[in-house]
C-alpha cells in the first residue's frame, strides 16, 4: 500500500477568526463527503489575533449548522505556507491582493519549491461567482448566517472541482 500525501488548501481571510476558520472546516467537511483525500486549514493576512479561538459569534453560527470550529487557533499566513500548500483559497478581494503580494516574495525565497495556487474562495461558485466573502466582525447574525451560506456553496464547487482534478492527476 503507498501513502498517498493529502492535497493541502489553505482558506485565507483578515483575522483567521470568523470567515476563514468557517470555511476550513466547512470546506473539509464537503471534501470528506466526497471520499477526497485533502486537508485544510486556515490563517490570516494580519496578525491581530495570534492564538485566539474563532469569534463566539462564528463559533455559535457554525454550531448551529452542524460545524464545530471551537477548537481551532488563529495564526498569520508565512511565506513558508507558498511552499507547503497546494491551494491557498482568499475570502476577499483585498485578501487576494495581499496573497497575490506574498507570492511574489515567496517565489524569490522559494523559486522552484513554491507550488500554491492563489484563487477566490468563490472561484467556481455558481450562486457567488466572484464575489467576496463579506467580512462580518462588525456585522450582526444575518452577517454571519451568509459567511456560512457562502462557505456552504463555494465548498461544494471547490470540492467538485478537486475530485476531478484529483482523479485525473491519479489517472497520469
Ligand atoms: P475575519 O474577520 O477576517 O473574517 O476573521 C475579522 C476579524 C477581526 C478583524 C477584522 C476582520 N479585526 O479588525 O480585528
Amino acid at each position: 500500500m503507498t501513502f498517498q500525501a493529502p492535497y493541502k488548501v489553505l482558506c485565507v481571510c483578515l483575522g483567521n477568526i470568523c470567515r476563514s476558520p468557517t470555511a476550513e472546516v466547512v470546506l473539509q467537511h464537503a471534501c470528506q463527503q466526497r471520499g477526497l483525500n485533502v486537508w485544510v486549514d486556515s490563517a490570516g493576512t494580519s496578525n491581530y489575533h495570534p492564538n485566539k479561538a474563532p469569534d463566539i459569534r462564528s463559533q455559535q453560527h457554525a454550531k448551529q449548522r452542524g460545524y464545530d470550529i471551537s477548537s481551532l487557533r488563529a495564526r498569520q499566513i508565512q511565506l513558508a505556507d507558498f511552499a507547503n500548500f497546494d491551494l491557498i483559497l482568499a475570502m476577499d478581494l483585498d485578501n487576494l491582493k495581499d496573497l497575490q503580494k506574498l507570492q511574489q516574495q515567496a517565489q524569490q525565497q522559494y523559486a522552484h519549491h513554491l507550488k500554491a495556487d492563489v484563487a477566490l474562495m468563490s472561484a467556481h461558485d455558481p450562486a457567488y461567482c466572484g464575489q467576496a466573502v463579506p467580512d462580518p466582525y462588525y456585522g450582526a447574525a444575518q452577517d454571519f448566517e451568509r459567511v456560512l451560506d457562502q462557505c456552504e456553496s463555494s465548498s461544494a464547487a471547490w470540492a467538485a472541482v478537486l475530485a476531478q482534478d484529483l482523479q485525473s492527476n491519479a489517472v497520469k
